[in-house]
């Protein structure tokens, strides 16, 4: 399989088979020089901090496509929880969260450490959950813990019938399971996983209507219109557009996850058809475990043998080595 010409196949070069994106998700080759150039720059005193913005305006550009959304409407930060953080800020206090059991805390907690009630129900029922006294559901696209891919039309369906405002944490979904940012209110996603972005990068999708519900509680000089040009002083001046909800971005990671946006873009379905690292993505996917790899161990992990494979199509897994949920792997 092929995006733009390139073959995703041989655009990793890990060392192994590596199973392990629901973790983080490995560079592929070519943001590999990008960032050792960048950060060659920062050390030798020759780094321009306004390429960056040239390689978020691009970066916007590219993880719109992937998630059918405008530019404009997207917004940098570096982890999901303070992004989240912005929605719980902006809700009056007392609000009334729905949310799946066991979901992953950078999506619960700052809703919770907010004062608001949130109110659990099996992943399975979060649709029929909701009432007229939800005020936001906010769920993962797919479980951080067990892979289960949430019903996102019905989600989005029942809230919009309730008026409740949606929040979609889709960091385990996007970059292999299509996510149309339109159907939801708010979209976090955080870019080291399956978009194979460095840690310390993350994108949150907010759309006209609701930027204007939200206030940007995390606001520092990267939310101005014209950044380089607001850095001092009242009163406050914020960007029109989505970029109002931005923090200053971790340089030297971007121009890493740039090269990944374009190869992720360049392949139109990537989800269930590629091929990569040796292994149907498929079933990778479905295997997908968190802690396969031993990180307490300094050699490298031992190679293993997997046996049953679920069918391409299901979603990644995150589960801790040697767990129930891991089965079908041998040493
Ligand atoms: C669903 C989900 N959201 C977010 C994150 C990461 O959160 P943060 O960016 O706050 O570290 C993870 C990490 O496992 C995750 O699985």
């Amino acid at each position: 399989v092929t995006a733009g010409g390139a073959a995703l196949s041989t655009a990793f070069t890990p060392s192994g088979t590596y199973l392990d994106a629901a973790t983080y998700g490995p560079a592929p080759e070519t943001a590999v020089a990008p960032r050792q150039a960048a950060t060659a720059h920062g050390a030798a005193g020759t780094y321009d901090p306004l390429s960056c913005d040239a390689v978020l305006d691009r970066a916007r550009i590219m993880f719109a496509r992937l998630v059918q959304a405008q530019p404009g409407d997207v917004a940098i930060g570096h982890q999901v929880s303070p992004m989240v953080s912005v929605v719980a800020g902006s809700l009056s206090p007392g609000a009334c969260v729905l949310a799946a059991e066991g979901d992953f805390t950078s999506l619960l907690f700052p809703f919770a450490a907010a004062g608001h009630e949130v109110r659990t129900v099996p992943l399975d029922r979060l649709a029929e959950e909701v009432d007229s006294g939800t005020d936001v559901v906010a769920f993962s696209a797919v479980q951080s813990a067990d892979g289960r891919v949430a019903d996102l039309s019905a989600v989005a369906a029942a809230a919009h019938v309730h008026g409740a405002l949606t929040v979609l944490d889709a960091t385990q979904a996007c970059g292999w399971l299509p996510v149309d940012a339109q159907q939801f209110d708010v979209v976090v996603v955080g870019g080291y996983k399956w978009l194979c972005h460095p840690r310390g990068t993350a994108f949150m999708v907010v759309g006209a209507v609701t930027r204007d519900r939200l206030r940007a509680v995390n606001a520092g000089w990267y939310a101005g219109e014209r950044p380089w040009e607001t850095c001092y002083g009242l009163p406050l001046r914020q960007a029109a557009d989505a970029r109002r909800f931005d923090v200053s971005p971790a340089w030297f990671l971007w121009h890493a996850a740039l090269p990944a946006l374009e190869l992720l873009t360049r392949s139109a379905s990537i989800a269930s058809t590629i091929t990569t690292w040796g292994w149907p993505i498929g079933s990778a996917r479905a295997l997908g475990c968190r802690r396969l790899t031993r990180r307490s161990s300094r050699s490298p992990p031992t190679p293993m043998r997997a046996t049953g494979w679920p069918p391409p199509g299901s979603a990644p897994r995150s589960a801790p080595a040697g767990s129930e949920s891991a089965p079908s792997l041998q040493r």
